[in-house]
C-alpha cells in the first residue's frame, strides 16, 4: 500500500513518486491551497492538494476530518524557502498530491485532539476511554517503543548469557506472593477454581528441577491488591532463574543485565558495582528497605537519649520495647512553618497515614537554643540536650521531626515523611541530584515477620527462599529452633526509592522447605495440598537455584520518565482495577455462571 513511510522522506527524495498511507493529522486551507499534514509511526510530512490537481480530489481534500485515514500518491517537491519548516524533519519538503484515497473517514466527534501540534493535557480517565487514539500520540508511541526496546535488549543479553525463554502456564494453582489471587473457575471440574498466577515462582523452579539450567520468561502476573502508580493488577515480570550459581553470580549477571539495558537505551554509563546494603542498615538509616539514596536526611536513634526522659510519650514508647528515632531537615526552620507539622497539616497529616499518634519536633534556634512544645522542652535536661544536638549534629535553623513508638511504625512514618519533605523542598530536583541512577541491592533479608492481625511469622519475600547456612548451621535438629531468627539469601534491586526487582536462592531440600512451610503455619497436611508437586520434585534431584524477577513496568517507567506505570502499558487498568477502554470486569449472564457452577453473594450497595 505504501512506498516509503511519511516520516523518513529528505530532500534527496525530491522529484520521485512516492506512494504514502496514514492518517490526517491536520488540515489547513490555505486559500485555495489544501495543506495536510500526513502522519504515521515515523513522523508527518505536507502533503499539498491544489485546485488546479483536479475538481475531484480537490473536494475529497476538503471533505477529510482530522484523524480519517487516507493513501496518497504523488511527487515530493522542495518547498519554497519562506515555507520550510525547521521543526520538522521532513519540513523543507512536500508532496505534490496526484491521487487521495479515504481508507476510513472519521465519523463522530473526536473525543480530544490527537495532532502532535496539540499538546493540551488530556485528562487521563479520557485518554484511556480511548486508549486506541492515545495511542497515536507521540508520548505513547516513544514509550511503547522504548518498552519493546527494553525487553529487546534483555532478550539479546541473557540469550547471549545462555537462557532459553520457557512459557509456564496462566491457568494454575495460588502461588504465594502475598497479595490476593485472581481466580478462574472451571467448568470442565465442576466446583473447582484455577488461579492465575501471581508470578512463575513455582514454576521456574520446576523448570530448574527439570535440568533448564537457565530459563527467562517475559511473564504476564496477576495480583489482587491496592493498586498505586507503581501497581497494577495485570503486570509484567522479566523473570529469571538459573542452576548452579552462587548469590554473588547472580547478582553479577543482574547487574550487567541492568547495565546493558541502560547502555542500550539511555546511552548511560552505570557505574559497577552497585552499591548494597543490608536490610537491617537500610531500616536503621532510612526506616524503608526500598530507600532513595539520592538524599539525605538519615534517620538518628535518640531512644538512649530519651530513655529516662520526663517526657513520657518518648520514655513510654522506649519502655514497652518500641524507640524514639528522628530526621533532621537542615534550615527547616525556615523552610517549614508550625501550622504544617502541627495537628491539622500536611506533614503531621502524613504521619498519622504512617500510622503515628502525633508528630513531635523540636527546633534549633541560635546558640543551640531548644524550640519546641513546652512538654519536651521543660524535660529535655542540658546533657540530654548536648547529647541531641552531637547525634543528629543539627546546627541552628534546623529542625528535627520526632517518630515515637513500635519500631515498626517509627520506621514507617518517618520514611514517610522523609520522601514527603525530600519531595516538597524539590530536595531531588536539583539538576546534579536528578542525574543520579542510584542503585542499590538490598540484601541479608530477614526470613520472617511477625504479622500482628494474625499473630504468626510469615515469609518476607515467600516461603522459598534459602535460609543462610550461617544462620542455621548445618545440625538439621536446630534448624527449627533457629529458622525463625534467620536471614534469608535473597535480594532487591532498589533504584531512586523504587523497587525494581527482587530474588532468592530458592531451597532445594525438601526437608527444609517443609519446616519453612510448618514455620509459617503451614501444616504438612495442608503444604501437600498446596505445593505437592514442589515438595515431590524437591526429592527427585533438585539443583541449586536462585533468580530474581523485575518489574518491566517500573523500569520502563523510569526508562520513560514517566510517573505512573499506567503510561507505559498498552491497555491498563485504573487504581479501581479496571479497564475504561473494554468496561472489564463486566457482569455475565446466568447461563454462563450456571454452567460454571458459580452463583453470587454480591448485593449492590443500594
Ligand atoms: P516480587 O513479588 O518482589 O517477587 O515481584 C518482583 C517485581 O515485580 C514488580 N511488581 C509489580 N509491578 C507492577 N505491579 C504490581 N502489582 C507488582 N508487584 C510486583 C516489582 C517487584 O520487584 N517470584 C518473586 C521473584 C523471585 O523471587 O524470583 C516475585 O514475584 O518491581
Amino acid at each position: 500500500m505504501r512506498s516509503k513511510n511519511c516520516g523518513e522522506l529528505r530532500s534527496q527524495d525530491v522529484e520521485s513518486t512516492v506512494q504514502l498511507c496514514g492518517w490526517v493529522d491536520r488540515q489547513r486551507d490555505h486559500g485555495g491551497v489544501i495543506f495536510i499534514d500526513l502522519r504515521d509511526r515515523s513522523g508527518t510530512i505536507q502533503i499539498t492538494v491544489d485546485p488546479e490537481q483536479g475538481k475531484e480530489l480537490f473536494k475529497k481534500t476538503e471533505s477529510l476530518r482530522n484523524e480519517s485515514v487516507v493513501k496518497v500518491k504523488g511527487k515530493v517537491c522542495s518547498r519554497p524557502t519562506e515555507s520550510k519548516n525547521p521543526k520538522l524533519e521532513t519540513g523543507d519538503i512536500e508532496i505534490l498530491v496526484d491521487e487521495l484515497v479515504i481508507l476510513s473517514q472519521v465519523q463522530g466527534t473526536l473525543p480530544f485532539a490527537v495532532s502532535i501540534h496539540d499538546e493540551e493535557p488530556i485528562k487521563e480517565e479520557t485518554r484511556l476511554r480511548h486508549r486506541y487514539l492515545d495511542l497515536r500520540k507521540a508520548r505513547m508511541q516513544k514509550n511503547l517503543q522504548l518498552r519493546h526496546a527494553t525487553i529487546k535488549t534483555a532478550r539479546n543479553f541473557l540469550e547471549k548469557e545462555g537462557f532459553i525463554e520457557v512459557e509456564t502456564p496462566i491457568l494454575t494453582k495460588s502461588t504465594p506472593e502475598g497479595a490476593r489471587d485472581y481466580l478462574v473457575p472451571s467448568r470442565v471440574c465442576g466446583g473447582e477454581w484455577f488461579a492465575l498466577p501471581q508470578s512463575p515462582q513455582l514454576f521456574k523452579q520446576l523448570l530448574m528441577i527439570g535440568g533448564i539450567e537457565k530459563y527467562y520468561q517475559v511473564a504476564r502476573c496477576f495480583r489482587d491488591e491496592d493498586l498505586r502508580s507503581d501497581r497494577q493488577p495485570e503486570f509484567t515480570q522479566l523473570d529469571i532463574e538459573m542452576s548452579f550459581m552462587e548469590e554473588e553470580d547472580i547478582l553479577d549477571l543482574n547487574e550487567r543485565l541492568i547495565i546493558t539495558i541502560w547502555k542500550k537505551i539511555k546511552g548511560i554509563d552505570l557505574p559497577r558495582p552497585f552499591p548494597r546494603m543490608t536490610w537491617h542498615e537500610a531500616m536503621n538509616r532510612y526506616g524503608t528497605d526500598r530507600p532513595d539514596t539520592r538524599y539525605g536526611m538519615e534517620l538518628t536513634d535518640t531512644s538512649e537519649i530519651f530513655e529516662t526522659s520526663k517526657f513520657k510519650v518518648f520514655s513510654g514508647a522506649i519502655a514497652v520495647g518500641g524507640s524514639v528515632k528522628c530526621i533532621k531537615i537542615p534550615n527547616g526552620n525556615s523552610a517549614i512553618s508550625n501550622v504544617r507539622i502541627k495537628p491539622g497539616g500536611d506533614i503531621f497529616n502524613e504521619a498519622q497515614k504512617a500510622g503515628a499518634g502525633g508528630l513531635a519536633f523540636i527546633r534549633v534556634r541560635d546558640n543551640n537554643e531548644i524550640d519546641s512544645i513546652g512538654a519536651i522542652k521543660d524535660n529535655l535536661s542540658s546533657s540530654q540536650k548536648e547529647e541531641l544536638l552531637k547525634k543528629t549534629k543539627a546546627k541552628a535553623g534546623d529542625l528535627i521531626l520526632f517518630g515515637a513508638g513500635k519500631n515498626e511504625i517509627v520506621h514507617r512514618t518517618l520514611d514517610r515523611i522523609r520522601q514527603f519533605i525530600a519531595k516538597d523542598l524539590n530536595i531531588i530536583n536539583s539538576k546534579q541530584e536528578q542525574a543520579k541512577w542510584n542503585f542499590l541491592w538490598i540484601t541479608d533479608f530477614p526470613m520472617f515477620e511477625f504479622n500482628q492481625e494474625e499473630k504468626r511469622l510469615e515469609a518476607l519475600h515467600h516461603p522459598f527462599c534459602a535460609p543462610n547456612e550461617n544462620d542455621i548451621g548445618i545440625n538439621k535438629k536446630n534448624w527449627k529452633d533457629k529458622l525463625p531468627k534467620a536471614r534469608a539469601k535473597a535480594y532487591d534491586l532498589v533504584l531512586n526509592g523504587l523497587e525494581l526487582g527482587g530474588g532468592s536462592l530458592r531451597i532445594h531440600q525438601s526437608d527444609l522447605q517443609e519446616m519453612v512451610l510448618e514455620t509459617i503455619g503451614i501444616p504438612m497436611s495442608e503444604a501437600k495440598e498446596q505445593f505437592g508437586f514442589l515438595l515431590d520434585a524437591l526429592d527427585l534431584g533438585a539443583p541449586p537455584h536462585g533468580g530474581i524477577a523485575f518489574g518491566l513496568d517500573r523500569i520502563v517507567m523510569l526508562l520513560t520518565g514517566e510517573e505512573s506505570i499506567r503510561d507505559t502499558i498498552a491497555f491498563p487498568k485504573t487504581q479501581q482495577a479496571r479497564c475504561l477502554m473494554t468496561e472489564a470486569p463486566a457482569k455475565v449472564n446466568e447461563k454462563q455462571l450456571k454452567e460454571l457452577y458459580v452463583s453470587s453473594t454480591w448485593t449492590s450497595p443500594e
